[in-house]
């Protein structure tokens, strides 16, 4: 076998047999088909697409590339979430906790922010002395402790999608289903979970910007995770407006600690209790009540025990922004339209996200919303606040914000429903 080989017949359109797939993966891990081969046969699968069994025998390549981890020891069943990524989107930190409470183990592995979406593991970093890194033991005795965990992935987990993943964001090949499919899936294979809930974006500030782009993305996930013998099932949900009121790290946590001590805003708690529900009916607890556990501050419990056992002070200020920008409505009426993608580049822009890997975030910064879709507002009164340590970067971010809503006198606005359809 061999690369050009493998990259020709799928430039031809051909589907390529199990035994290519194979071959090309774990060449590609142990180094022997070199980068701009890869490159060549992403771009190829970009243009000519795979079929479900390519796309599939593709997912198990790559979770064969590493090692998979096995919490068969555990007293309870697990369930996991993952979230094709948006603007606000913050919905892990209460969750996590709240699927531990009603019963359900939580091994949710988790990343950090690219470009305009925020990261899990950002937001968590701005508890002070809260660690990321955990070894697969530590990882272990958390869950077992606690029931719920939130951590990077370890080197060892689907090596191979690591450095597709690198070479793709540099490649122009990241937005193609079946390498987006296969990526996500192969981690969540990996990583053991028995039940897994996605959570597929639809929106502006979402990778899928249209809902039936997102809609086959979301079929397709979930066959993998059958195919593989993991209940899987996928909320399509709108990512047109941002999530809840903040975008950026510690705002973010600000917000999520106000759902699990029974307060913060309508979507965050709706779309929180409703895939809490999925994770625990996946998990064969279909009777557990997680508005319950959010009202009587077992979530809370789970929380503060979570935070504590990964080095975090659960007590300790969160950290704010030095400089605030207030922007006021130009005009009154009903908000009809804020933006998730300018308000994501906004928080970007002010140092919440960063530009390349490496890069540091800013803890404090981000947009805070003062209004969602459906509220009335009168001119000249705060609409947005945007936090920032460098205030040189207001000016960048109001350039994001030039086109981010529409406030019209329009008297039968109806908002968009959160939750689109199920899938599985
Ligand atoms: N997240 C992933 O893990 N992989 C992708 O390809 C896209 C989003």
């Amino acid at each position: 076998m061999d690369a050009i080989s493998v990259i020709r017949a799928k430039r031809d359109r051909q589907e390529l047999t199990g035994e290519q797939i194979d071959w090309v993966i774990d060449a590609y891990t142990r180094g022997v088909v070199a980068d701009e081969q890869m490159s060549a046969l992403a771009m190829a699968v970009y243009l000519n697409g795979m079929t479900r069994a390519e796309i599939s025998r593709w997912t198990a390549a790559m979770i064969a590339s590493g090692e998979r981890m096995d919490f068969g020891a555990l007293d309870r069943p697990t369930a996991d979430k993952h979230s094709t990524g948006g603007v606000g989107d913050k919905i892990t930190l209460p969750l996590a906790p709240l699927v531990a409470a009603c019963g359900a183990a939580v091994p949710q592995l988790s990343g950090r922010g690219l470009g305009h979406t925020g990261g899990t593991l950002d937001k968590l970093e701005s508890i002070h002395g809260w660690r990321a890194s955990l070894t697969n033991a530590e990882m272990m005795n958390v869950l077992q402790d606690v029931g719920s965990v939130i951590c990077a992935a370890g080197e060892g987990l689907a090596p191979a999608d690591k450095r597709l993943y690198a070479l793709r964001d540099v490649t122009g090949t990241v937005e193609s289903l079946p390498l987006i499919a296969s990526s996500i899936m192969s981690k969540k294979i990996a990583e053991g979970t028995g039940a897994l809930v996605l959570d597929v974006k639809a929106g502006s500030g979402a990778f899928m910007k249209n809902v039936e782009d997102a809609r086959e993305l979301a079929a397709t996930m979930v066959g993998l995770g059958q195919d593989h013998g993991v209940r899987t099932v996928a909320l399509l949900t709108d990512m047109n407006t941002p999530l809840g009121l903040t975008a950026g790290n510690a705002l973010e946590v600000r917000e999520s600690v106000e759902v699990l001590a029974g307060g913060g805003p309508a979507d965050v708690v709706e779309l929180t209790v409703a895939l809490a529900r999925e994770m625990l009916d996946a998990a064969g607890l279909p009777d557990a009540d997680p508005a319950k556990a959010l009202a009587d501050g077992s979530a809370m419990d789970v929380w503060r025990r979570m935070v504590t056992a990964q080095g975090g002070d659960a007590d300790a200020e969160l950290p704010t922004a030095r400089e605030h920008h207030v922007v006021k409505a130009d005009t009154s009426g009903v908000v009809t339209r804020l933006d998730a993608y300018a308000i994501g580049l906004a928080a970007w822009r002010l140092g919440a996200g960063r530009a390349r890997k490496e890069d540091p975030v800013q803890a404090g910064a981000g947009v805070e919303l003062h209004a969602r879709p459906g509220d009335h507002i009168t001119a000249g009164t705060p609409l947005l606040t945007l936090h920032t340590d460098t205030p040189e970067a207001f000016a960048y971010a109001e350039q994001a914000l030039t086109d981010a809503w529409d406030i019209t006198d329009s008297p039968s606005y109806e908002p968009t429903p959160l939750i689109l359809d199920r899938i599985g």
